[in-house]
Parts: C-alpha cells; structure tokens; sequence
C-alpha cells in the first residue's frame, strides 16, 4: 500500500520523505488554510520534495470552472494532481482533466456509487473518507472493501486512496483490504511504529543493560 501524507506542512512532509515514508501527498483548502501559505507557493515546494502524486484541490463548483483551475494547477508540476469533488461537475472536469492526460482526484466520496462514477469518468484516484463517515456511525472501512469489490469485478483501474484517515488501525485496516494508497496525517503514520510491548520490553532491555555496567560506545 502506498503512503499519502496529508498535510501541507513542508517540514512534516520533509521529515517522513528522509525516511521513505511518503509517496505523495494530499492538500485540500482546510489544509491550506492551517499550513497559513500561499496555495501556488506551497504546493511548487511540495511538487519539487516530492517524487509522487500531490494533489491540489480546485475550490470553483462549475465544471467549466473547475477546469480552468485543475489545468492551472497542474501546470505547477507534473506530478500533480487535481483534485475535484464529487458532484456531477465535479465528474464532468474529471473526464476533461483525464482526457487531457493529468492526473485526477476524485475527492469527498462517501458512497460506493459515487466511486463506480468516479471510475466511468477516469479518475485516477477515487478518495473514500473513512473518518467522516465513522464519524456519523457508519462504517468508513467497509465503504473501502465494498469499493475494492466492485472495482476489481470489472477492472477498473482507478486507485483506492482511503482518506480521512483518524487511527493506526485505520492504516493496517486499510492495507487488509487492499486500498492502493491510505493518506494520513503525520501523527496518525508516526503512531504506526508505536506499542506498549515495545515500550516495556525496551524499558527492560535498558534496566538490565544499566545494572551490566558495559558501555558500547
Ligand atoms: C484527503 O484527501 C482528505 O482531504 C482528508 O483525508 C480529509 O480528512 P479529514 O476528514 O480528517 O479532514
């Protein structure tokens, strides 16, 4: 599975990006927001760190408009992604954007549905939110497995990139069921490599080394 971080946050990207942790990176304008930078600035910096995908969200809600921004955007880099909502304009830019050969990202997706849509019309990414719909009792990693089915019934080759990421559980969850891609905040990827048996058993490790009395350096 590959590793999204979302954020936009150049020295949280940085610091995952040292250790091979990331294969792209997600933004949308709340994201935008928090990280208090200039949204063309911003996401140039990210395309020039990073090798994978990075996807920057249009904000207009007709299809011809969006259009006009996706193509803005993707003229940042090529390794950008548009992102674009899925509303039925939302799916109109998707296909123009494809069409034209740039990367799409169909983003806000709550239903199986609106993925299988989002197939027809070429998208390279379909972004289920997991968290959001657990959010309101529905089961966010069950919408990624029913998406899973569907597309591998017939073959499509968009990729799963399962968002809306809240948990570690949520990452190996995602990986069990064969999403493509998970995007996750920098907190919930660093948490992955923590356990409380790793904490005790290094806790012990360290108690009997100090009562050796050896040193290695
Ligand atoms: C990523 O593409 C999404 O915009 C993001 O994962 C949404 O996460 P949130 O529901 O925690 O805001």
């Amino acid at each position: 599975m590959k590793f999204f971080v979302d954020t936009a946050v150049i020295e949280e990207i940085a610091e995952l990006n040292d250790l091979g942790m990331v294969d792209g990176v997600t933004t949308n304008p709340s994201l935008i927001l928090k990280s208090g930078r200039d949204i063309i600035e911003v996401i140039t910096e990210i395309c020039a760190l990073v090798e994978g995908p990075v996807s920057a969200e249009v904000v207009a809600t007709k299809a011809d408009d969006m259009i006009a921004e996706g193509r803005k955007l993707a003229a940042i880099a090529p390794n950008i992604a548009v992102k674009v909502p899925l509303t039925w304009d939302g799916l109109k830019a998707c296909k123009v954007l494809s069409g034209e050969g740039k990367m799409v990202n169909v983003t806000l997706c709550f239903s199986a549905n609106q993925a299988l849509l989002a197939a027809k019309a070429g998208a390279t990414f379909i972004s289920p939110f997991i968290g959001r719909l657990d959010d309101i009792n529905l089961d966010g990693l069950q919408l990624i497995a029913d998406i899973r089915e569907i597309y591998d019934n017939y073959g499509y080759e968009t990729q799963i990139l399962a968002a809306s990421i809240r948990s570690a559980n949520h990452m190996s969850e995602c990986a069990r069921i064969g999403a493509d891609v998970a995007t996750a905040p920098p907190s919930v990827i660093k948490a992955m490599a923590n356990h409380i048996l790793t904490d005790k058993g290094l806790q012990q490790f360290l108690a009997d080394w100090a009562k050796t009395g050896q040193s290695i350096a």
